[in-house]
């Protein structure tokens, strides 16, 4: 294999530390409070805040769980920003009173996101009772104090249709920024329950029409939100599930650390065989620099990663593909080795189809001359069915760019 290159270097622009699993709230959507995880003390997060800004992170973002049930959440924004680290916290929102509000902004916060998933009928089922009310005091009362929040929203079934409501309230409440995510069954335990999550395909077709009308309004009240080229593939997340993907520019920009102080490639990964390492263990220099770490970016630089629409990491979600194939050569996973994986992967597949073609032909009561018809007739049928498959699939793709120009010129012609 080849020496190591520079990017296994590199340390990362931001880190995601879940602080605690604790919850408050009981989301529909969420069930991190069951882990019932650990915490870490005081003097561990601060050595760890310590050390990502000795190495030069830029960014650290308290997460959870809720956050703001720990104590010492303030102590560490504080200590954070003394470590000259942008601070941002992800919260539900609603433990924000005056006094909280008071403590986030003498402790230095630069950005709080608060969660909200819809009109408040729509909020309070996936969120519980009372918990948008809250949520939008908290917008109001940081609003009032000068800080900067931004909203986040899980989209699903329960909420799709309104998308364009939570813009409008962000703009409302004066939020800088929306990121929508859709819902992935990551933090569910129970992963059956998807499927009463995820849209089904007629929905899917409406979703894209909201996603164009969302990106006009938004550009409109001068809202930010994820790249279109993100959103807009969030319909085809929903239809087919994004599978297959061969890693991202996430394993080496972004580093998320669970409440217990576990170190993962990516939030999607964070499993027992992905674990980089400790932070009360380790320092995180050690960690990140490893060759276990190494090892574990090139496992799913080789062989792929399940892939995901993470919010987090929408910035690097255009350049994923193109990057990878970079990142891959940086990484010195060899040409060779790529095609030799691809070719094996060929392989099996022509040998699993050739068994099954046997099988058909040996089973067949045909003559020798008309079993060998068959097998010709069928290569040729093969080829004629990929060239009308690839045809097809240009036709669609040109009608839904047509109807796609005609949705925003109407849209423009109603606004004008
Ligand atoms: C786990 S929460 C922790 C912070 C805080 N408790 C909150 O709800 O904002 C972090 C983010 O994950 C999102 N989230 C929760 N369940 C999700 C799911 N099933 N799929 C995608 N994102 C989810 C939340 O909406 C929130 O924006
Ligand atoms: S999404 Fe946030 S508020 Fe809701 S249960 Fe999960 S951690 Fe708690
Ligand atoms: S695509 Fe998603 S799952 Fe794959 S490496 Fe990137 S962040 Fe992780």
């Amino acid at each position: 294999m080849k020496s190591l290159s520079k990017i296994d270097y590199l340390f990362p622009k931001e880190v995601i530390v879940s602080v605690t699993s604790r919850c408050n709230l009981r989301c529909r959507m969420c069930d991190i409070w069951k882990s019932k995880k650990k915490e870490l003390t005081t003097e561990i997060w601060k050595r760890f805040i310590d050390d990502i800004s000795a190495v030069g992170v830029k960014t650290i973002v308290f997460s959870g769980g809720e956050p703001l049930l720990r104590q010492d959440i303030f102590e560490l924004i504080a200590y954070s920003r003394e470590k000259k680290l942008n601070v941002c916290l992800t919260s539900n929102g609603t433990l924000i009173d005056n006094d909280i509000a008071d403590k986030l902004l003498s402790s230095g916060i630069g950005v709080v996101n608060i969660s909200l998933e819809g009109p408040s009928e729509v909020h309070n089922y996936l969120r519980g009772g009372g918990s948008f009310e809250k949520a939008v005091a908290a917008l109001e009362k940081l609003r009032q104090r000068g800080i900067e929040t931004t909203v986040a929203t899980v989209v699903s079934r329960y909420n799709y249709r309104y998308l364009k409501e939570v813009i409008k309230f962000a703009d409302i409440y004066g939020a800088t920024t929306v990121k929508f995510q859709p819902f992935s069954n990551l933090f569910l335990e129970d992963k059956t329950k998807r499927d009463k999550f995820f849209l089904l395909p007629q929905q899917c077709e409406y979703l894209a029409e909201i996603i164009e009308s969302v990106i006009y309004i938004s550009q409109k009240r001068g809202i930010s939100t994820n790249p279109p080229s993100y959103l807009r593939k969030m319909p085809l997340y929903f239809r087919k599930g994004i599978r297959f993907s061969k890693g991202c520019k996430a394993l080496f920009y972004s580093c998320p650390v669970d409440s217990e102080g576990n170190v993962f490639p990516c939030w999607m990964l964070a499993r027992k065989d992905m674990l980089i390492g400790n932070i009360a263990q380790d320092r995180f220099e050690k960690l990140w620099g490893s060759n276990l770490h190494k090892e574990i970016k090139r496992k799913i630089f080789s062989y792929g990663c399940p892939g995901c629409m993470m919010s987090c990491y929408d910035e690097i979600f255009d350049n994923r593909h193109h990057n990878s194939a970079k990142i891959r050569k940086l990484l010195g996973i060899s040409f060779y080795q790529r095609k030799l994986h691809n070719l094996a992967r060929m392989l099996k597949s022509f040998i699993y189809f050739s068994i099954l073609r046997i099988r058909f032909y040996t089973r067949a009561k045909l003559t020798f001359r008309n079993k060998l018809k068959r097998v010709f007739t069928h290569l040729k049928n093969r080829k004629v069915r990929i060239n009308i498959k690839i045809e097809k699939k240009e036709a669609e793709r040109l009608v839904k760019e047509i109807e796609k120009a005609k949705r925003v010129l109407k849209q423009y012609l109603e606004e004008s």
